[in-house]
């Protein structure tokens, strides 16, 4: 039966070889195992036929001017296809029909003008999307609603002067949109403001032409108070222009005279920590007040109003203002407020900490989890005995040349002693199998060694 198998192997890989080399493709492309790669090769259209078993394709840097319907379908293991730095400036309707599988579509460098409803409505599977440095002008509203899976979409670089964000709203994976450097002077706050908090956190909207105005302002002071990545990572760079004066431009989150008469609600910081039942949960309360005598204090859902000296066996509030739960359990999650105050400059600042408490899913498995890892090395072991002692052992072991190596012996002795809690059994096979089939001992131990006592 081995035999057989170790020649269905070579079989099957040279059959899959044939149909790569059988596709016609332009001289130049490259085929590395699964991959495709046809750049700078001055093509100016994708090729007809395309290996099937093919996951990425490369047409980067090229003179693809359009793709044909279709051009993409039937190759059922399609994850990546990259076509930046082409001159694409539309796509036929259908381009991406029968490609669910798509994960990453590259169209970054092109001269695309207008994402329309249809581009990428069959990529029901993707979850990169680059788009940056085109001449997109316009998202319409419903071309990318239907992909609840994309995760990163990036659109940098090009003209937009508005963007659809309620379409947007359900994408429970979304967590970049890049729509910095474009030339969007207002933004609908409210929209903004009713995405997910995942989805503001990536939402990069600096270096547009934004004007200065209270709303816009709040919105990216709330975000810079809340720590949002899109607001730390480029802080300079967010610059609007005072009556949409293009000479009069302000990086507003540095220099914020301007906006000293905005009426801003005052920011709300929040937090989101996530914690397992039984673990310690220390809540810290961070604060930009400044002084020796702040007064802290937390309102709890299940404890109620808490301030120091605070202790029980449950909780235990620290100087410093972190409250700590000593065993959290579910039905502590939720939202915990702390709130700062300075009597002296009669400061004040507050901090909203969520909660969410897992139980522990393992936790009645542990035992089990060992317990089968355990019976899975005795099968296996007995496994591999048997199949020592009981099979003829013909073809295999005569192909494969008995390795004369001086120091097996000890190998073996090494390898014997670890296996010594085993049953007695094992020390002479343990020597057996070096001498028959070097291979099998050195997995053997291993498999007892590392799995049979999970930490
Ligand atoms: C392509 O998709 C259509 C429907 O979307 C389906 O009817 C057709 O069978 C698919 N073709 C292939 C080759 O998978
Ligand atoms: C988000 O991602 C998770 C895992 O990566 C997946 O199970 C889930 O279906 C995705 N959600 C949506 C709405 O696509
Ligand atoms: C800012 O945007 C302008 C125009 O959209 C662009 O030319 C420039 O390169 C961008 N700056 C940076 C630093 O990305
Ligand atoms: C706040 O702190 C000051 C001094 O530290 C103390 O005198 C005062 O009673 C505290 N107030 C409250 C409400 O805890
Ligand atoms: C506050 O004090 C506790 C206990 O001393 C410590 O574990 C915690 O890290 C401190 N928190 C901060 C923010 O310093
Ligand atoms: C929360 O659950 C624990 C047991 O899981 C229980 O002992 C405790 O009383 C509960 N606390 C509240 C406030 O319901
Ligand atoms: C907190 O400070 C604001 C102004 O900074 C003030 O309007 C508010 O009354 C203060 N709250 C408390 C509880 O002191
Ligand atoms: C707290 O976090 C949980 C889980 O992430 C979320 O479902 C809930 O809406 C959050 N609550 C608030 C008030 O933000």
């Amino acid at each position: 039966m081995l035999c057989a198998q170790g020649v269905a192997a070579p079989l099957m890989l040279s059959s899959l070889l044939l149909q790569l080399v059988r596709a016609n493709l332009p001289s130049g492309c490259l085929i590395a195992s699964d991959i495709l790669s046809c750049t700078n090769l001055g093509l100016d259209q994708v090729p007809e036929e395309l290996p099937v078993m093919v996951a990425t394709l490369d047409f980067n840097h090229n003179r693809l001017e359009r793709l044909e319907e279709g051009g993409f379908a039937g190759l059922p293991n399609l994850d990546t296809v990259r076509l930046a730095h082409n001159q694409l400036s539309r796509l036929t309707p259908g381009t991406f029909r029968n490609t669910s599988n798509i994960r990453h579509l590259d169209l970054s460098s092109n001269q695309l003008n207008i994402i329309e409803e249809h581009y990428f409505q069959e990529l029901v599977g993707i979850k990169e999307l680059l788009l940056y440095n085109n001449q997109i002008v316009r998202v319409e509203s419903k071309a990318l609603s239907g992909l609840s899976n994309l995760q990163k979409a990036y659109l940098s670089h090009n003209r937009l002067t508005d963007f659809p964000f309620f379409s947007i709203q359900e994408h429970a994976n979304l967590t970049t949109l890049d729509l910095s450097s474009n030339r969007m002077p207002n933004l609908p706050v409210k929209d903004i403001e009713a995405l997910k908090e995942k989805i503001q956190n990536g939402l990069f909207l600096h270096n547009n032409s934004l004007i200065c105005e209270c709303s816009m302002y709040g919105l990216f002071k709330q975000w810079e108070y809340r720590g949002f990545t899109s607001v730390t990572d480029f802080w300079e760079e967010h610059t609007c222009l005072i009556y949409g004066e293009q000479r009069a431009m302000v990086r507003f989150l540095k220099h914020v005279r301007y906006f000293e008469n905005c009426k801003i609600k005052p920011p709300v910081k929040k937090i989101s920590m996530e914690a397992y039942a039984g673990d310690s949960v220390m809540l810290d309360c961070i604060t930009s007040l400044k002084g020796k005598h702040l007064n802290y204090s937390w309102v709890t859902k299940t404890y109620g109003y808490i301030a120091p000296p605070f202790s029980n066996n449950m909780l235990q509030m620290h100087p410093n203002g972190s409250l700590e739960i000593l065993a959290v359990q579910t039905n502590d999650s939720g939202v915990y407020l702390c709130m700062v105050q300075n009597h002296q400059e009669s400061s004040n600042d507050s901090l909203e900490v969520n909660v969410t408490v897992h139980t522990r899913r393992q936790d009645s498995e542990p035992f089990n989890t060992g317990f089968t890892t355990l019976l899975g090395c005795v099968v296996s072991l007995i496994l591999v005995l048997m199949y020592l002692f009981l099979t003829p052992c013909r073809c295999w072991c005569r192909k494969q040349p008995i390795p004369a190596t001086p120091n097996l012996a000890n190998e073996c002795s090494a390898q014997s002693s670890i296996l010594t809690p085993t049953p007695p059994a094992t020390e002479g096979p343990g020597r057996k199998m070096c001498q028959s089939r070097p291979a099998v001992t050195q997995q053997a131990p291993e498999i007892w060694t590392t799995r049979a006592f999970p930490q």
